[in-house]
């Protein structure tokens, strides 16, 4: 075991391939919200608490238990994010971005939930996170829905995960439901667990959510929210379900989706799969038209979605690395010539390696691990006074178009040289 301070449980040291496939799934989601003209924005990694505490819902397990909670040196409490939506809110309301209408904004950095630590749940993770505020427009969910589709394909994780829908209805249908669920759990309060006992007086709503075998035949007969759905929330719905089917995207009804958030109304969503044992929601997210309001705006339609960089990234291939040439001083004497050379192939567009010190057998070991596709020696000047290179290929396959670029980018006196061309 090493020594010095141990990391803190729940948080993750990214590295190697891990680190590669981070990267990767942040730049998918990169092109694709370019792609569906979503605005970047940045929003700070804390927060006042009552941010989070208005909008996500006192009685939800993110603000009731999982909260990164402090008071900072002003005698503030201050929260760091648990999630992106409620900051991007505030933002919206503080900055008077209503002004521009209707805003389609991402992002993505890490966020923190004080959880029980397993494969997929961390207390630090990343998400990536799409928001479509001031739309009251089904087009809204649909257009969110396809993007978060696409980021899936473009990963190449679209086989084997499911999209369940739901929807909570508005503000009456959601009333109502609730009512019906409590008379319903009423019922069987003696046979239901421990956890959904505490639920029931809290968030009824969440019973539905409960892992508990006991509570399973219970919440299997609990009503579903059709019989409730309000004609303006059942069209609403309709639209949203349409909208999927002429996009070509599937679609499984999950009546008893609620999500743990208290926000939602209407549309909500969970990409969900089965690779990841227990943590199978992949991107996640719904309508929230009562949040702004929550925190004191003015009643504003918005719809959203966030995904784990971290559950995305398990399920990728590692992506190709991108070619980098090594330069090598064949001798110590041409340490410096071979130093300038690694600064021309930079400043020119083409990622190169040197390494800092040992001779030129260490240094070529150390580029192969590297990945280096070849490596380019630099010899001592001939009779002449010319300089010499030569290039030697490092990896099984190299990547001849980069060694082209290679060649091409080099000095313009060190192009023509013998041994620089690819074989
Ligand atoms: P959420 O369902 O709480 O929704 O989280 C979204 C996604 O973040 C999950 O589907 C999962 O992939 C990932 N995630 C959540 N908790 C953890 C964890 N402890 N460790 C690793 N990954 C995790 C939201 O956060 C909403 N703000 C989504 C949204 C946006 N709704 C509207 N707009």
């Amino acid at each position: 075991m090493s020594k010095g301070p141990h990391k803190i449980r729940g948080t993750q040291d990214i590295f190697g391939a891990e680190a590669d496939r981070f990267r990767a799934v942040v730049a998918a989601f990169e092109r694709v919200r370019r792609l569906y003209a979503f605005q970047p924005v940045e929003v700070p990694v804390f927060e006042a608490t009552e941010v989070f505490a208005r909008s996500i819902g006192e009685t939800s397990d993110v603000v009731a238990k999982e909260m990164y909670t402090f008071e900072d040196r002003g005698g503030d409490s201050i929260t760091l994010r648990p999630e992106f939506t409620a900051g991007i809110c505030r933002a919206w309301l503080s900055e008077g971005w209503r002004q521009h209408g209707t805003l389609k904004l991402a992002s993505h950095g890490p966020v923190f939930r004080y959880e029980r630590p397993q494969k997929g749940r961390y207390r630090q993770f990343h998400q990536l996170d799409a928001e479509i505020i001031a739309s009251d427009s089904p087009a809204a969910d649909v257009e969110l829905l396809v993007m978060a589709d696409q980021l899936l394909k473009e990963l190449g994780i679209g086989e084997g995960v499911t999209l369940e829908l739901n929807t909570l209805g508005d503000a009456a249908t959601r009333e109502a439901w609730r009512a019906a669920l409590v008379a319903h759990f009423e019922r069987h309060r003696g046979a239901l667990s421990e956890d959904s006992l505490a639920r029931l007086g809290r968030n009824p709503l969440r019973i539905l959510d409960s892992k508990d075998p006991n509570d399973r035949p219970i919440v299997q007969s609990a009503p579903g929210i059709d019989d409730f759905l309000s004609p303006e929330a059942a069209a609403f719905f309709a639209k949203v379900t349409a909208g999927l089917e002429a996009a070509g995207v599937g679609w499984t009804r999950n009546p008893r989706l609620v999500r743990g958030l208290d926000y939602y109304r209407h549309t909500a969503f969970e990409f969900v799969t089965g690779r990841l044992g227990a943590q199978g929601a992949l991107i996640a997210g719904g309508r929230y038209d009562g949040l702004i309001e929550s925190l004191g705006g003015p009643p504003t339609p918005a719809v959203g979605w966030a995904a784990g960089i971290e559950r995305l990234a398990m399920l990728i291939e590692a992506p190709p690395s991108a070619p980098i040439i090594a330069v090598v001083p064949d001798v110590a004497s041409t340490e410096a010539d071979a130093q300038m050379l690694v600064m021309h192939l930079r400043r020119n567009g083409v990622a190169a390696f040197i390494g800092y010190r040992g001779n030129a057998k260490k240094r070529v070991e150390v580029a192969r691990r590297l990945g280096a596709e070849a490596a380019l020696f630099v010899r001592e000047p001939n009779s002449t006074g010319e300089p010499q290179l030569h290039l030697t290929q490092l990896s099984p396959d190299p990547d001849k178009e980069f060694l082209k670029t290679v060649q091409s980018a080099l000095p313009k006196e060190w192009r023509k040289l013998p041994g620089t061309a690819p074989a």
